[in-house]
Order: C-alpha cells, then sequence, then structure tokens
C-alpha cells in the first residue's frame, strides 16, 4: 500500500496507535517512510507496540486527560519541532443503552473521548502543524454513525456528527495558511474495540453481503489507505470533508425494527445480526 506514497521526512501523530484503526495508521506511515509517534492509554498496548515497532515513539498517556496532552505537545516540539499530520484516532462508544438510562458521567466520557478531546488536543497541537504548513494537515477519525441515526448510542453518534462540523470549521479557519482538515468515517471494522465475534456471532452473517454493498466489513487497513491519500499531495485540493470507508453501507443505509422490536440495520431476512441489549 504504502509504496506509491512516500513521506520521508514528514512527522506524523496518531492518537491511540496501540491496536486497530490506530496501530494500521501507524504502521502505513512509517511503512511510507514517515517519523511516527503515537500516545496510547493502555500500558499494555504501549509496551507491545515499542516491543514491535522500535522506530516508533510511543508516549504513555490519555488524551482526555490535559496533563497528557500538554506532555504530548511537549514531546513532539522536542522530538519532532514540526507536525506535518495529526491523526485524532481516539474514540469509542463506551457505553451502550437508551439515553436516558445513561448518567451524566456517562454522557460526559463518551462526549469527552469522541469529541472534546478532539478539539483540545488538535487546538494544542496547531503551532507545532503551522511549522510545517503548508501541506500540513489534520485528519479525525469520525464514524459512519455521524451521518446516520444510531439507537442505544446516542452521545455517541452526536459526538461523531460534531466531528464533521469540527472539521469543516477548522477546515476554513486554516486554509489560508495551507493546513487541511479532513476525517474519516469507517463502517464496522474489525479491532479489538469492535471485534466481529463479539458483535457479529457468526451464525448471524449469513446475509452480510445484502448488508455491506461490498460484501464484507472493514479492516483497519481500509482507514489507513484513507489516511494515506488525505495526507498526501494527491488529495491537495481536498479540506473540510469526510471519506465513507464504508463498503458503500452509507449508500445503501437504513436502519430497521425486527418483528421482535429489536433495532438492526440487517435486511428483515432472519432477524436481528447485532445483538443490542434489549431496549
Ligand atoms: N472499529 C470500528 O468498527 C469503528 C467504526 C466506526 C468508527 N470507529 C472509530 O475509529 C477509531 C478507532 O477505533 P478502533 O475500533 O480502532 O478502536 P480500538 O479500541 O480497537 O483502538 C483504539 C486505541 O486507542 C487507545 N485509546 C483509547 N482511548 C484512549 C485515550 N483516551 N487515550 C489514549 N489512547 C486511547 C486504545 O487503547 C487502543 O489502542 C475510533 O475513533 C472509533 O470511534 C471505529
Amino acid at each position: 500500500m504504502s509504496a506509491s506514497f512516500d513521506f520521508s521526512g514528514k512527522c506524523v501523530l496518531v492518537t491511540g496507535g496501540g491496536v486497530g484503526i490506530g496501530r494500521s495508521i501507524v504502521e502505513a506511515f512509517a511503512g511510507a517512510g514517515a517519523r511516527v509517534m503515537t500516545i496510547e492509554h493502555r500500558a499494555d498496548r504501549a509496551d507491545a507496540l515499542r516491543a514491535e515497532m522500535p522506530d516508533v515513539l510511543v508516549l504513555d498517556g490519555d488524551v482526555t486527560r490535559s496533563a497528557d496532552v500538554s506532555a504530548l505537545v511537549g514531546e513532539a516540539e522536542r522530538a519532532f519541532g514540526k507536525l506535518d499530520l495529526l491523526v485524532n484516532n481516539v474514540g469509542d462508544f463506551l457505553v451502550m443503552g437508551p439515553l436516558e438510562t445513561m448518567s451524566e458521567d456517562d454522557c460526559d466520557r463518551v462526549l469527552t473521548t469522541n469529541l472534546t478531546q478532539v478539539m483540545k488536543v488538535t487546538r494544542a497541537l496547531i503551532p507545532l502543524l503551522r511549522k510545517a504548513a503548508p501541506g500540513s494537515g489534520v485528519i479525525s477519525v469520525s464514524s459512519i454513525e455521524a451521518f446516520r441515526g444510531i439507537p442505544n448510542c446516542v452521545v455517541y453518534g452526536a459526538a461523531k456528527a460534531g466531528i464533521t462540523g469540527f472539521t469543516q470549521s477548522l477546515a476554513l479557519e486554516l486554509a489560508p495558511e495551507g493546513i487541511r482538515v479532513n476525517a474519516i468515517a469507517p463502517e464496522t471494522t474489525d479491532t479489538p474495540q469492535l471485534a466481529l465475534d463479539y458483535v457479529l456471532p457468526a451464525k448471524n452473517r449469513a446475509h452480510l453481503d445484502k448488508w455491506i454493498p461490498l460484501g464484507r466489513f472493514g479492516q483497519p487497513q481500509d482507514c489507513a489507505g484513507a489516511a494515506l491519500y488525505l495526507a498526501s499531495e494527491l488529495s491537495g485540493w481536498v479540506t473540510g470533508t469526510t471519506i465513507h470507508v464504508d463498503g458503500g453501507a452509507l449508500a445503501a443505509s437504513g436502519w430497521y425494527r425486527t418483528p421482535q422490536g429489536q433495532w438492526t440495520n440487517t435486511p428483515l431476512i432472519s432477524g436481528n445480526a447485532i445483538e443490542f441489549p434489549e431496549g
């Protein structure tokens, strides 16, 4: 994948690079010659990444904590002195259930993890992005749920929709300096957060080809490919927008109720595919 992209001399920071989509983006940019840094809140994942990719700078830290964000900026300044690309990858639905059952703390946590930290991390790194401008950029990992409703994940859906507005407005602010701001919106992608065997048991997969037009769920590399494109000069006239990495799912779209009253976005052939809690 990286053969046609050369990011030698470029400095890239990916939040949450330990596993999943973030890890794949780390691998893609390191493979394309970039110097890569990540911040990871799980020590076991940070250690594994250090062991497997010793050239990647791995910081222990939580992007929802201001002190850790300050330390991240300091480390990026010290190690890189500039930033060509920030990838806001961290995000997590965290809690699943009807809105009225969520505690205030749950609501705050989901909003902070999926939107507030993205704005704060980006804000803190604009001075370093400016040092690499024109040509530097921000990519945030959103979700297909920013573009359709998702029952039982209302705050997550709202936060991801917020990424769309954040991306559009910041793109306008930074365009005069040649800093581009875009987003990637994946449909279900096989990562530790959404391990398919858990989310969608094999017995429910018979009609996958009728659900996802391209006939499969995503792999983390699908998003990494979009990130390489959005960071490269091939997308030099692209800003303020979102690439849907979804196998055509948004084009097909639509959530449906099963006869049992549960939510599903699978065609009503064999009942519910995602086994949501009752409600
Ligand atoms: N996997 C999917 O199907 C899917 C679908 C739509 C959107 N997304 C979005 O893609 C992004 C990546 O998702 P994923 O499935 O790869 O997740 P994941 O949970 O598998 O991986 C996320 C990584 O970030 C780290 N992390 C989480 N919170 C952190 C924090 N506060 N500070 C530092 N590190 C933190 C985790 O330890 C992990 O290494 C998220 O923004 C998610 O919302 C994923």
